[in-house]
Protein backbone atom coordinates (compact mmCIF):
# COMPACT_ATOMS: atom_id res chain seq x y z
CA UNK A 1 0.00 0.00 0.00
CA UNK A 2 1.45 3.54 -0.94
CA UNK A 3 1.30 5.98 1.66
CA UNK A 4 -0.11 9.18 0.47
CA UNK A 5 1.89 11.96 2.94
CA UNK A 6 0.74 15.15 1.70
CA UNK A 7 -2.05 16.47 3.05
CA UNK A 8 -3.39 18.56 -0.25
CA UNK A 9 -3.43 15.47 -2.42
CA UNK A 10 -5.44 13.19 0.05
CA UNK A 11 -8.01 15.78 0.40
CA UNK A 12 -8.04 15.82 -3.68
CA UNK A 13 -7.78 12.37 -3.84
CA UNK A 14 -11.09 12.24 -1.65
CA UNK A 15 -13.02 14.89 -4.13
CA UNK A 16 -11.60 12.57 -6.85
CA UNK A 17 -12.23 8.91 -5.32
CA UNK A 18 -15.55 9.41 -3.89
CA UNK A 19 -18.80 11.17 -5.93
CA UNK A 20 -19.14 13.99 -3.27
CA UNK A 21 -22.91 13.52 -4.51
CA UNK A 22 -24.25 10.21 -4.85
CA UNK A 23 -27.54 10.08 -6.37
CA UNK A 24 -26.06 7.49 -8.44
CA UNK A 25 -27.01 10.16 -11.44
CA UNK A 26 -24.97 11.82 -14.55
CA UNK A 27 -22.19 9.35 -14.62
CA UNK A 28 -21.06 10.89 -17.99
CA UNK A 29 -22.28 14.18 -18.75
CA UNK A 30 -25.80 14.07 -19.21
CA UNK A 31 -27.37 14.41 -23.10
CA UNK A 32 -30.23 15.62 -24.39
CA UNK A 33 -32.71 18.79 -25.75
CA UNK A 34 -33.88 21.80 -23.66
CA UNK A 35 -35.55 24.98 -25.12
CA UNK A 36 -34.44 27.95 -24.30
CA UNK A 37 -31.98 29.19 -26.66
CA UNK A 38 -34.13 28.90 -29.57
CA UNK A 39 -37.73 29.23 -28.15
CA UNK A 40 -37.47 31.23 -24.91
CA UNK A 41 -40.60 30.96 -23.63
CA UNK A 42 -42.67 29.73 -26.39
CA UNK A 43 -43.25 26.32 -24.32
CA UNK A 44 -45.98 23.62 -24.40
CA UNK A 45 -46.89 19.99 -24.12
CA UNK A 46 -47.04 19.70 -28.02
CA UNK A 47 -43.63 21.22 -28.38
CA UNK A 48 -42.19 18.52 -25.67
CA UNK A 49 -44.18 15.47 -27.12
CA UNK A 50 -43.43 17.12 -30.70
CA UNK A 51 -39.37 17.32 -29.76
CA UNK A 52 -39.29 13.54 -28.39
CA UNK A 53 -40.32 12.14 -31.35
CA UNK A 54 -37.93 13.67 -33.10
CA UNK A 55 -35.27 12.55 -31.21
CA UNK A 56 -36.31 9.46 -31.79
CA UNK A 57 -36.52 9.43 -35.25
CA UNK A 58 -33.65 11.41 -36.09
CA UNK A 59 -31.61 8.94 -34.33
CA UNK A 60 -30.86 11.10 -31.09
CA UNK A 61 -31.99 8.97 -28.57
CA UNK A 62 -29.94 6.37 -29.25
CA UNK A 63 -26.86 8.48 -29.41
CA UNK A 64 -27.74 8.94 -26.02
CA UNK A 65 -29.97 12.45 -26.13
CA UNK A 66 -32.32 11.23 -23.26
CA UNK A 67 -33.27 14.57 -21.25
CA UNK A 68 -35.91 16.81 -22.47
CA UNK A 69 -35.51 19.73 -20.76
CA UNK A 70 -38.30 22.26 -20.25
CA UNK A 71 -36.68 25.51 -19.81
CA UNK A 72 -38.67 28.25 -18.13
CA UNK A 73 -42.39 30.17 -18.12
CA UNK A 74 -44.18 26.63 -17.88
CA UNK A 75 -46.06 27.77 -14.27
CA UNK A 76 -49.26 29.48 -13.16
CA UNK A 77 -48.24 30.57 -10.17
CA UNK A 78 -49.20 28.57 -6.94
CA UNK A 79 -52.42 26.64 -5.49
CA UNK A 80 -53.75 27.29 -1.79
CA UNK A 81 -51.07 24.58 -0.67
CA UNK A 82 -48.20 26.79 -2.18
CA UNK A 83 -47.19 24.31 -4.27
CA UNK A 84 -46.89 25.14 -7.94
CA UNK A 85 -49.39 24.53 -10.66
CA UNK A 86 -48.68 24.34 -14.61
CA UNK A 87 -49.90 26.52 -16.94
CA UNK A 88 -52.98 24.53 -17.88
CA UNK A 89 -53.54 26.40 -21.56
CA UNK A 90 -49.34 25.11 -22.29
CA UNK A 91 -49.91 22.04 -20.84
CA UNK A 92 -53.29 20.82 -20.63
CA UNK A 93 -52.69 17.31 -19.16
CA UNK A 94 -50.16 18.88 -16.61
CA UNK A 95 -46.58 17.24 -16.34
CA UNK A 96 -47.16 13.83 -15.21
CA UNK A 97 -49.03 12.96 -17.96
CA UNK A 98 -45.68 14.32 -20.08
CA UNK A 99 -43.47 12.22 -18.20
CA UNK A 100 -45.40 9.29 -18.91
CA UNK A 101 -45.43 10.01 -22.00
CA UNK A 102 -41.73 10.75 -22.45
CA UNK A 103 -40.89 7.93 -19.94
CA UNK A 104 -42.98 5.53 -22.43
CA UNK A 105 -40.65 6.54 -25.15
CA UNK A 106 -37.18 5.98 -23.83
CA UNK A 107 -36.57 9.68 -22.51
CA UNK A 108 -36.11 11.50 -19.29
CA UNK A 109 -38.18 14.86 -18.11
CA UNK A 110 -36.14 17.88 -16.64
CA UNK A 111 -37.93 20.80 -15.76
CA UNK A 112 -36.77 24.53 -14.61
CA UNK A 113 -37.01 26.47 -11.69
CA UNK A 114 -34.96 29.34 -10.01
CA UNK A 115 -33.70 29.84 -7.12
CA UNK A 116 -35.39 33.17 -6.36
CA UNK A 117 -38.47 34.54 -5.62
CA UNK A 118 -39.21 34.54 -8.93
CA UNK A 119 -37.74 32.59 -12.29
CA UNK A 120 -35.45 34.60 -14.85
CA UNK A 121 -38.64 35.44 -16.95
CA UNK A 122 -40.45 36.57 -13.57
CA UNK A 123 -42.70 33.09 -12.69
CA UNK A 124 -42.81 31.65 -9.33
CA UNK A 125 -39.77 30.69 -8.12
CA UNK A 126 -38.64 28.44 -5.71
CA UNK A 127 -36.69 30.11 -2.94
CA UNK A 128 -38.08 29.25 0.46
CA UNK A 129 -40.33 26.97 -1.89
CA UNK A 130 -37.66 24.00 -1.63
CA UNK A 131 -39.74 21.35 0.01
CA UNK A 132 -42.97 22.41 -1.87
CA UNK A 133 -41.51 22.27 -5.29
CA UNK A 134 -39.42 18.89 -4.63
CA UNK A 135 -42.27 17.60 -4.00
CA UNK A 136 -44.27 18.64 -7.04
CA UNK A 137 -41.29 17.28 -9.16
CA UNK A 138 -40.54 13.91 -7.62
CA UNK A 139 -44.69 13.79 -7.85
CA UNK A 140 -45.29 14.25 -11.49
CA UNK A 141 -41.81 11.36 -12.22
CA UNK A 142 -39.71 14.38 -13.12
CA UNK A 143 -36.00 13.33 -13.87
CA UNK A 144 -33.72 16.58 -13.78
CA UNK A 145 -33.72 19.68 -12.51
CA UNK A 146 -32.11 23.01 -13.67
CA UNK A 147 -32.35 25.67 -11.16
CA UNK A 148 -31.67 29.22 -11.99
CA UNK A 149 -30.55 31.78 -9.82
CA UNK A 150 -32.47 35.06 -11.15
CA UNK A 151 -34.60 37.48 -8.43
CA UNK A 152 -31.98 35.53 -5.64
CA UNK A 153 -32.69 38.31 -3.20
CA UNK A 154 -29.03 39.26 -2.45
CA UNK A 155 -28.51 35.72 -1.09
CA UNK A 156 -25.63 36.04 -3.01
CA UNK A 157 -21.91 37.38 -2.97
CA UNK A 158 -19.80 34.90 -0.88
CA UNK A 159 -19.44 31.56 -1.83
CA UNK A 160 -21.30 29.99 1.54
CA UNK A 161 -24.55 32.53 1.03
CA UNK A 162 -24.74 30.74 -2.88
CA UNK A 163 -23.77 27.61 -1.42
CA UNK A 164 -26.79 27.07 0.85
CA UNK A 165 -29.04 28.57 -1.40
CA UNK A 166 -28.60 26.14 -3.76
CA UNK A 167 -28.23 23.14 -1.07
CA UNK A 168 -31.81 23.56 0.52
CA UNK A 169 -32.78 22.52 -2.85
CA UNK A 170 -30.50 19.61 -3.39
CA UNK A 171 -31.67 18.38 0.56
CA UNK A 172 -35.39 18.75 -1.22
CA UNK A 173 -34.87 16.56 -3.87
CA UNK A 174 -32.95 14.11 -2.00
CA UNK A 175 -36.18 14.21 0.60
CA UNK A 176 -38.05 13.18 -1.52
CA UNK A 177 -36.35 9.55 -2.27
CA UNK A 178 -36.34 9.97 -6.50
CA UNK A 179 -33.85 10.52 -7.81
CA UNK A 180 -33.14 13.28 -9.75
CA UNK A 181 -30.32 15.01 -11.67
CA UNK A 182 -29.50 18.23 -9.80
CA UNK A 183 -28.24 20.95 -12.84
CA UNK A 184 -27.61 24.14 -10.99
CA UNK A 185 -27.60 27.20 -13.38
CA UNK A 186 -25.76 30.24 -11.24
CA UNK A 187 -23.55 31.31 -13.90
CA UNK A 188 -20.13 30.03 -12.06
CA UNK A 189 -21.20 33.11 -9.75
CA UNK A 190 -19.55 32.75 -6.03
CA UNK A 191 -16.61 29.66 -7.72
CA UNK A 192 -19.32 27.46 -8.39
CA UNK A 193 -16.79 25.40 -9.61
CA UNK A 194 -15.23 25.16 -6.34
CA UNK A 195 -18.68 23.82 -4.11
CA UNK A 196 -20.98 22.86 -7.05
CA UNK A 197 -19.50 18.72 -6.92
CA UNK A 198 -20.80 18.56 -3.23
CA UNK A 199 -24.13 19.37 -3.94
CA UNK A 200 -24.80 19.25 -7.66
CA UNK A 201 -24.72 16.91 -10.69
CA UNK A 202 -23.29 19.97 -12.33
CA UNK A 203 -22.82 23.59 -12.26
CA UNK A 204 -23.19 26.39 -14.72
CA UNK A 205 -19.29 27.95 -15.30
CA UNK A 206 -20.11 31.35 -17.22
CA UNK A 207 -22.36 33.76 -17.80
CA UNK A 208 -25.21 32.43 -20.65
CA UNK A 209 -23.60 31.48 -23.88
CA UNK A 210 -24.85 32.75 -27.30
CA UNK A 211 -24.72 32.02 -30.93
CA UNK A 212 -21.41 33.44 -31.80
CA UNK A 213 -17.48 31.79 -31.85
CA UNK A 214 -15.62 34.27 -30.53
CA UNK A 215 -16.86 37.80 -30.82
CA UNK A 216 -16.65 39.50 -27.53
CA UNK A 217 -19.74 41.25 -25.98
CA UNK A 218 -19.73 43.68 -23.12
CA UNK A 219 -23.03 41.98 -21.47
CA UNK A 220 -20.65 38.98 -20.64
CA UNK A 221 -18.53 41.22 -18.67
CA UNK A 222 -16.00 39.29 -16.45
CA UNK A 223 -13.11 39.26 -18.34
CA UNK A 224 -10.78 39.27 -14.93
CA UNK A 225 -11.85 36.33 -12.75
CA UNK A 226 -9.94 36.97 -10.00
CA UNK A 227 -11.52 40.25 -10.03
CA UNK A 228 -14.01 39.65 -6.80
CA UNK A 229 -15.99 42.88 -8.03
CA UNK A 230 -16.90 40.58 -10.72
CA UNK A 231 -19.85 39.83 -9.51
CA UNK A 232 -22.72 40.09 -13.07
CA UNK A 233 -21.17 36.88 -14.79
CA UNK A 234 -23.74 38.43 -17.36
CA UNK A 235 -24.70 36.53 -21.02
CA UNK A 236 -24.12 37.02 -24.57
CA UNK A 237 -20.82 34.96 -23.50
CA UNK A 238 -19.01 33.31 -26.95
CA UNK A 239 -17.24 29.80 -27.21
CA UNK A 240 -13.85 30.83 -26.95
CA UNK A 241 -14.90 33.52 -24.02
CA UNK A 242 -16.06 30.23 -22.41
CA UNK A 243 -13.63 27.77 -23.44
CA UNK A 244 -11.12 30.18 -21.65
CA UNK A 245 -12.91 30.82 -18.78
CA UNK A 246 -13.18 26.79 -17.94
CA UNK A 247 -9.70 26.35 -18.82
CA UNK A 248 -8.14 27.08 -15.32
CA UNK A 249 -11.19 24.81 -13.36
CA UNK A 250 -11.96 21.99 -15.73
CA UNK A 251 -10.27 19.50 -14.01
CA UNK A 252 -13.11 20.08 -11.19
CA UNK A 253 -15.50 17.75 -13.49
CA UNK A 254 -15.33 13.83 -12.61
CA UNK A 255 -18.37 11.26 -12.90
CA UNK A 256 -21.44 12.53 -11.17
CA UNK A 257 -20.17 16.15 -11.15
CA UNK A 258 -19.32 18.82 -13.96
CA UNK A 259 -18.70 21.47 -14.95
CA UNK A 260 -21.57 23.21 -17.54
CA UNK A 261 -20.40 25.64 -20.30
CA UNK A 262 -24.19 25.87 -21.13
CA UNK A 263 -26.46 24.42 -23.63
CA UNK A 264 -25.73 24.32 -27.85
CA UNK A 265 -25.88 26.57 -30.40
CA UNK A 266 -24.76 24.26 -32.82
CA UNK A 267 -27.85 24.77 -35.87
CA UNK A 268 -28.67 27.95 -34.95
CA UNK A 269 -27.26 30.00 -37.77
CA UNK A 270 -24.81 32.40 -35.99
CA UNK A 271 -21.29 30.23 -36.73
CA UNK A 272 -20.23 28.46 -39.78
CA UNK A 273 -20.17 24.83 -39.82
CA UNK A 274 -16.47 24.90 -39.06
CA UNK A 275 -17.61 26.39 -36.01
CA UNK A 276 -20.17 24.58 -35.01
CA UNK A 277 -18.32 21.59 -35.37
CA UNK A 278 -15.22 22.79 -33.01
CA UNK A 279 -18.21 24.09 -30.66
CA UNK A 280 -19.27 20.36 -30.22
CA UNK A 281 -16.10 18.81 -29.71
CA UNK A 282 -14.93 20.86 -27.46
CA UNK A 283 -17.83 20.58 -25.24
CA UNK A 284 -17.73 16.83 -25.60
CA UNK A 285 -13.78 16.89 -24.99
CA UNK A 286 -14.15 19.10 -21.93
CA UNK A 287 -17.12 16.88 -20.82
CA UNK A 288 -19.41 19.57 -20.48
CA UNK A 289 -23.16 18.73 -20.55
CA UNK A 290 -24.33 18.09 -24.48
CA UNK A 291 -27.87 19.47 -24.27
CA UNK A 292 -28.76 20.33 -28.12
CA UNK A 293 -30.07 24.08 -27.88
CA UNK A 294 -31.84 24.55 -31.65
CA UNK A 295 -35.60 23.77 -32.69
CA UNK A 296 -35.04 19.99 -33.73
CA UNK A 297 -38.89 21.07 -36.03
CA UNK A 298 -36.67 22.72 -38.14
CA UNK A 299 -32.72 20.87 -37.79
CA UNK A 300 -31.08 21.00 -41.45
CA UNK A 301 -28.88 18.16 -42.57
CA UNK A 302 -25.31 19.41 -41.52
CA UNK A 303 -26.99 20.21 -37.86
CA UNK A 304 -28.06 16.14 -37.63
CA UNK A 305 -24.40 15.10 -38.89
CA UNK A 306 -22.75 17.34 -36.69
CA UNK A 307 -24.58 16.31 -33.41
CA UNK A 308 -24.99 12.60 -34.36
CA UNK A 309 -21.54 11.60 -34.96
CA UNK A 310 -20.34 9.21 -32.11
CA UNK A 311 -16.67 9.28 -32.52
CA UNK A 312 -17.04 13.03 -31.12
CA UNK A 313 -20.09 11.93 -28.86
CA UNK A 314 -17.52 8.92 -27.38
CA UNK A 315 -15.01 11.94 -25.98
CA UNK A 316 -18.25 12.90 -23.73
CA UNK A 317 -19.28 9.83 -22.63
CA UNK A 318 -15.89 7.91 -22.50
CA UNK A 319 -15.90 5.87 -19.14
CA UNK A 320 -12.93 7.77 -17.69
CA UNK A 321 -15.12 11.13 -17.36
CA UNK A 322 -11.32 13.09 -17.71
CA UNK A 323 -12.01 16.25 -18.97
CA UNK A 324 -9.26 17.35 -21.55
CA UNK A 325 -7.34 19.85 -20.65
CA UNK A 326 -5.88 22.88 -22.33
CA UNK A 327 -2.08 22.57 -22.56
CA UNK A 328 -1.17 25.30 -24.33
CA UNK A 329 -2.63 29.19 -25.82
CA UNK A 330 -1.08 31.05 -28.36
CA UNK A 331 -2.04 34.64 -28.97
CA UNK A 332 0.80 35.77 -30.58
CA UNK A 333 -1.22 34.90 -34.05
CA UNK A 334 -2.83 37.01 -36.23
CA UNK A 335 -6.02 38.99 -34.78
CA UNK A 336 -9.59 40.10 -36.45
CA UNK A 337 -11.44 43.34 -36.09
CA UNK A 338 -12.06 42.71 -32.36
CA UNK A 339 -8.70 42.56 -31.41
CA UNK A 340 -9.36 38.48 -31.12
CA UNK A 341 -7.17 35.72 -32.16
CA UNK A 342 -5.52 32.30 -30.56
CA UNK A 343 -4.78 28.96 -31.15
CA UNK A 344 -5.27 26.43 -27.80
CA UNK A 345 -3.97 22.25 -27.90
CA UNK A 346 -6.46 20.69 -25.66
CA UNK A 347 -5.12 17.25 -24.51
CA UNK A 348 -6.87 14.65 -22.45
CA UNK A 349 -7.04 11.52 -21.05
CA UNK A 350 -9.45 8.46 -22.61
CA UNK A 351 -10.62 5.09 -21.85
CA UNK A 352 -7.76 2.27 -22.42
CA UNK A 353 -4.78 4.50 -22.92
CA UNK A 354 -6.03 6.78 -25.17
CA UNK A 355 -5.80 10.14 -25.84
CA UNK A 356 -8.03 12.93 -27.38
CA UNK A 357 -6.26 16.12 -29.30
CA UNK A 358 -7.68 19.04 -30.38
CA UNK A 359 -5.79 21.78 -32.27
CA UNK A 360 -8.22 24.69 -31.96
CA UNK A 361 -7.37 27.72 -34.23
CA UNK A 362 -9.32 30.81 -33.04
CA UNK A 363 -6.57 33.30 -35.32
CA UNK A 364 -7.84 35.37 -37.76
CA UNK A 365 -5.82 32.93 -40.46
CA UNK A 366 -5.68 29.28 -41.51
CA UNK A 367 -2.79 27.74 -39.76
CA UNK A 368 -0.29 25.02 -39.56
CA UNK A 369 -0.63 23.84 -35.99
CA UNK A 370 2.13 21.19 -34.11
CA UNK A 371 2.21 19.80 -31.10
CA UNK A 372 4.85 17.70 -29.42
CA UNK A 373 4.09 14.26 -27.93
CA UNK A 374 5.72 15.97 -24.82
CA UNK A 375 3.15 18.60 -24.41
CA UNK A 376 0.41 16.23 -25.12
CA UNK A 377 1.08 13.77 -22.36
CA UNK A 378 2.36 16.82 -20.51
CA UNK A 379 0.20 15.99 -17.49
CA UNK A 380 1.75 12.15 -17.36
CA UNK A 381 5.58 14.28 -17.15
CA UNK A 382 6.85 17.21 -17.57
CA UNK A 383 9.46 17.63 -19.82
CA UNK A 384 9.32 14.85 -22.20
CA UNK A 385 9.71 12.51 -18.75
CA UNK A 386 6.29 10.50 -19.28
CA UNK A 387 6.61 6.99 -20.95
CA UNK A 388 4.21 7.58 -23.41
CA UNK A 389 6.86 10.71 -25.35
CA UNK A 390 8.51 7.33 -26.16
CA UNK A 391 5.90 5.39 -27.51
CA UNK A 392 4.32 5.26 -31.33
CA UNK A 393 0.70 6.99 -31.41
CA UNK A 394 -2.13 6.08 -34.50
CA UNK A 395 -3.68 9.54 -35.26
CA UNK A 396 -7.23 9.00 -36.10
CA UNK A 397 -9.54 12.00 -37.15
CA UNK A 398 -12.55 12.57 -35.39
CA UNK A 399 -14.59 13.95 -38.21
CA UNK A 400 -13.67 11.88 -40.90
CA UNK A 401 -16.66 9.57 -40.85
CA UNK A 402 -19.41 12.60 -40.36
CA UNK A 403 -22.33 11.24 -42.27
CA UNK A 404 -23.07 13.07 -45.53
CA UNK A 405 -24.93 15.71 -46.13
CA UNK A 406 -27.61 13.08 -48.27
CA UNK A 407 -27.58 10.40 -46.00
CA UNK A 408 -28.57 12.98 -43.21
CA UNK A 409 -31.52 15.00 -45.58
CA UNK A 410 -33.41 11.60 -46.29
CA UNK A 411 -33.34 10.37 -42.40
CA UNK A 412 -34.90 13.74 -42.34
CA UNK A 413 -37.23 13.68 -44.94
CA UNK A 414 -37.90 9.61 -44.68
CA UNK A 415 -41.88 9.56 -44.63
CA UNK A 416 -42.07 6.38 -42.47
CA UNK A 417 -40.52 4.57 -39.69
CA UNK A 418 -39.58 1.79 -41.95
CA UNK A 419 -37.72 4.01 -44.54
CA UNK A 420 -36.08 5.54 -41.98
CA UNK A 421 -34.99 1.98 -40.18
CA UNK A 422 -33.73 1.16 -43.52
CA UNK A 423 -31.19 4.48 -44.05
CA UNK A 424 -29.73 3.14 -40.63
CA UNK A 425 -29.19 -0.18 -41.45
CA UNK A 426 -27.44 0.94 -44.64
CA UNK A 427 -25.24 3.52 -42.96
CA UNK A 428 -24.57 0.82 -40.33
CA UNK A 429 -25.14 3.81 -38.15
CA UNK A 430 -23.88 3.55 -34.36
CA UNK A 431 -26.61 3.08 -31.73
CA UNK A 432 -25.51 3.59 -27.80
CA UNK A 433 -28.66 2.28 -26.88
CA UNK A 434 -27.76 -1.10 -27.76
CA UNK A 435 -24.47 -1.34 -27.46
CA UNK A 436 -23.39 1.45 -24.55
CA UNK A 437 -20.32 3.60 -25.28
CA UNK A 438 -18.22 1.86 -22.77
CA UNK A 439 -18.79 -1.29 -24.52
CA UNK A 440 -18.36 0.07 -27.74
CA UNK A 441 -14.98 1.73 -26.69
CA UNK A 442 -14.11 -1.64 -25.45
CA UNK A 443 -14.78 -3.78 -28.68
CA UNK A 444 -12.68 -1.13 -29.90
CA UNK A 445 -15.91 -0.46 -32.29
CA UNK A 446 -14.51 1.12 -35.95
CA UNK A 447 -17.70 3.73 -35.70
CA UNK A 448 -16.36 5.49 -32.26
CA UNK A 449 -12.75 5.96 -33.69
CA UNK A 450 -13.21 8.17 -36.90
CA UNK A 451 -10.68 7.05 -39.42
CA UNK A 452 -6.66 6.48 -39.62
CA UNK A 453 -4.59 8.96 -40.99
CA UNK A 454 -1.19 8.34 -39.87
CA UNK A 455 1.27 7.67 -36.96
CA UNK A 456 3.59 9.81 -34.78
CA UNK A 457 6.40 7.98 -33.95
CA UNK A 458 8.01 8.16 -30.61
CA UNK A 459 9.41 11.71 -29.47
CA UNK A 460 7.41 13.08 -32.36
CA UNK A 461 5.27 16.35 -33.07
CA UNK A 462 1.53 15.80 -34.06
CA UNK A 463 1.05 18.30 -37.22
CA UNK A 464 -1.90 19.57 -38.95
CA UNK A 465 -3.29 22.29 -41.22
CA UNK A 466 -6.25 23.90 -39.55
CA UNK A 467 -8.22 26.53 -41.06
CA UNK A 468 -9.41 29.39 -39.52
CA UNK A 469 -12.29 29.07 -36.72
CA UNK A 470 -12.11 25.03 -36.86
CA UNK A 471 -10.66 22.63 -34.76
CA UNK A 472 -9.00 18.94 -35.26
CA UNK A 473 -10.12 16.67 -33.25
CA UNK A 474 -7.97 13.47 -33.00
CA UNK A 475 -7.60 10.31 -31.33
CA UNK A 476 -4.35 8.75 -30.07
CA UNK A 477 -4.02 5.01 -29.74
CA UNK A 478 -1.21 3.33 -29.05
CA UNK A 479 1.05 1.82 -32.80
CA UNK A 480 1.89 -1.13 -30.83
CA UNK A 481 0.32 -3.18 -28.35
CA UNK A 482 -0.56 -1.92 -24.91
CA UNK A 483 -0.02 2.02 -24.36
CA UNK A 484 2.43 2.37 -21.76
CA UNK A 485 1.06 3.01 -17.97
CA UNK A 486 0.15 6.29 -17.21
CA UNK A 487 1.79 7.58 -14.09
CA UNK A 488 -0.08 7.60 -11.13
CA UNK A 489 -2.20 10.78 -10.39
CA UNK A 490 -4.58 12.03 -7.57
CA UNK A 491 -7.52 11.38 -10.16
CA UNK A 492 -6.49 7.68 -11.35
CA UNK A 493 -7.98 4.49 -10.44
CA UNK A 494 -4.72 2.65 -9.52
CA UNK A 495 -3.80 5.00 -6.22
CA UNK A 496 -7.60 4.43 -5.01
CA UNK A 497 -7.85 0.57 -5.43
CA UNK A 498 -4.43 0.81 -3.60
CA UNK A 499 -5.91 3.12 -0.65
C1 LIG B 1 -31.38 1.30 -31.63
O1 LIG B 1 -31.55 0.05 -30.99
C2 LIG B 1 -32.79 -0.09 -30.31
C3 LIG B 1 -32.71 -1.42 -29.54
O2 LIG B 1 -32.41 -2.46 -30.40
C4 LIG B 1 -33.91 -0.03 -31.32
O3 LIG B 1 -35.15 -0.15 -30.65
C5 LIG B 1 -33.85 1.32 -32.03
O4 LIG B 1 -34.83 1.40 -33.04
C6 LIG B 1 -32.49 1.53 -32.67
N1 LIG B 1 -32.40 2.89 -33.17
C7 LIG B 1 -32.11 3.21 -34.42
C8 LIG B 1 -32.05 4.66 -34.73
O5 LIG B 1 -31.90 2.40 -35.28
C1 LIG C 1 -29.78 11.08 -0.78
O1 LIG C 1 -28.51 11.28 -0.15
C2 LIG C 1 -27.94 10.09 0.35
C3 LIG C 1 -26.70 10.49 1.16
O2 LIG C 1 -25.88 11.34 0.41
C4 LIG C 1 -27.66 9.15 -0.78
O3 LIG C 1 -27.08 7.95 -0.31
C5 LIG C 1 -28.95 8.85 -1.52
O4 LIG C 1 -28.70 8.04 -2.65
C6 LIG C 1 -29.63 10.13 -1.96
N1 LIG C 1 -30.92 9.82 -2.50
C7 LIG C 1 -31.43 10.41 -3.58
C8 LIG C 1 -32.77 9.94 -3.98
O5 LIG C 1 -30.86 11.28 -4.21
Amino acid sequence: MKVIRNACAVASLWTAGVHAVNNGLGLTPQMGWNNWNSLFCDVSESLLLDTAEILIEAGLRDLGYNYVVLDDCWSDGRDETGHLRPDLEKFPNGMKSVADHLHRNGLLFGMYSSAGELTCARYEGSLDYEKEDAESFASWEVDYLKYDNCYNMGRMGSPLTSFNRYKAMWDALNATGRPIFYSLCNWGEDYSHSWGASISNSWRMSGDIYDSFARPDPICSCTNFDNPLCVSPGSQCSVLFILNRVATFVDKSQPGAWNDLDMLEVGQGGMTDEEYKAHFAMWAAVKSPLLLGNDLRVMDAKTLSIVNNPAIIALSQDPMGEPAVRVYRNENVPKDEYGIGETHVWSGRLALGDQVVILLNVADEDLQMKVPLSEIFIRDGPGGSAPQVSHDWDVYDLWANRMADSDAQSILDAKNEAAREAVFKRLNWYNSTETAYADGLQKQDSRLMGKKIGTVNAGGVLESSVERHSAKVFRLRSANGEPPKRKATVKDKEIKDEL
